[in-house]
């Protein structure tokens, strides 16, 4: 299994706080992870520092072969773009933009032609159960349906890694299930990884594996999840079967 994002010794302080201490995390392709924890644990601030949205204090994050935690802000913001997606809990989608151009933006901004992103926008409503939606603003969409345009728009770039924090916990506990299997299923088969943020069991519970936050450590990890720096060079561990490798 081959590893999409790596973060080493990850620590970050806002001031005199280590809010993360010395985290270890591998995520390989195609895997949904969980990233659970008490309320200001640390969750945000590690999806951040591995999503190229905040600079980690000490450590280091991998992107495939890149190595992106000392890269300016504006090299982070193009990564960001090109190769991640983003799933936020809500408040995501720009009102004044019919769906289909809010799921076509990453692709425009990216300097795809607009006919080309529009269609490209198009092709995941009906996965998604929007079909017919393609025009609606977003205040004319259920908060569910809300949350199907913005996983769309997190996908629409073929991206290597989905970010997602708290991505259903505005909806209802059906409607959140749903929108969950979604997310994870469509991630899944565009072939890349999930990172996602939550507070509740069942969104946890659908991810191959757990990251248990407490006071910005790691307190639970699981097999797969084994790996550490030794000497200044990864070492991984647990893996049940699959080749073995740097990744
Ligand atoms: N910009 C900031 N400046 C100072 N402190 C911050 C900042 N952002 C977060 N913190 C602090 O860092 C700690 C971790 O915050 P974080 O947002 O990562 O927690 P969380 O696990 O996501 O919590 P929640 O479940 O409530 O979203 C908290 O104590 C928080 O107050
Ligand atoms: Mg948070």
């Amino acid at each position: 299994m081959s590893v999409v994002l790596r973060g080493a010794r990850l620590t970050h302080r806002f001031g005199a706080t280590t809010v993360l201490d010395e985290v270890d995390v591998v995520v390989h392709r195609g895997e949904s992870v969980a990233v659970t924890g008490p309320s200001g644990s640390g969750k945000s601030t590690l999806l951040h520092c591995l999503a190229g949205v905040l600079a980690p204090t000490a450590g280091e994050v991998w992107l495939g072969p890149d190595r992106i935690d000392g890269w300016s802000e504006s090299r982070r913001t193009a990564l960001r773009g090109a190769r991640l997606g983003f799933v936020f809990q809500f408040g995501q989608l720009l009102p004044e933009l019919p769906a289909v151009e809010n799921v076509a933006l990453p692709l425009l901004l990216g300097g795809v032609r607009r006919a080309e992103a529009v269609a490209r926008a198009a092709a995941w409503f009906a996965p998604l159960g929007l079909d017919g939606l393609q025009e609606r603003r977003p205040g004319q969409l259920s908060g569910g349906q809300e949350q199907r345009v913005a996983i769309a728009r997190a996908l629409v770039t073929s991206p290597e890694v989905v970010f997602a924090d708290e991505p259903t916990g505005a909806l209802d506990t059906a409607t959140g299930e749903q929108t969950m299997g979604l997310l994870r299923d469509l991630v899944r088969r565009t072939g890349a990884a999930l990172v996602v943020v939550t507070h509740d069991a069942e969104v946890a519970g659908r991810c191959d594996r757990t990251v248990v936050l407490r006071d910005g450590r790691v307190v639970a990890p699981t097999p797969l999840q084994e790996g550490h720096l030794v000497d200044g060079s990864w070492r991984e561990g647990g893996l049940a079967a699959g080749p073995a490798g740097p990744r």
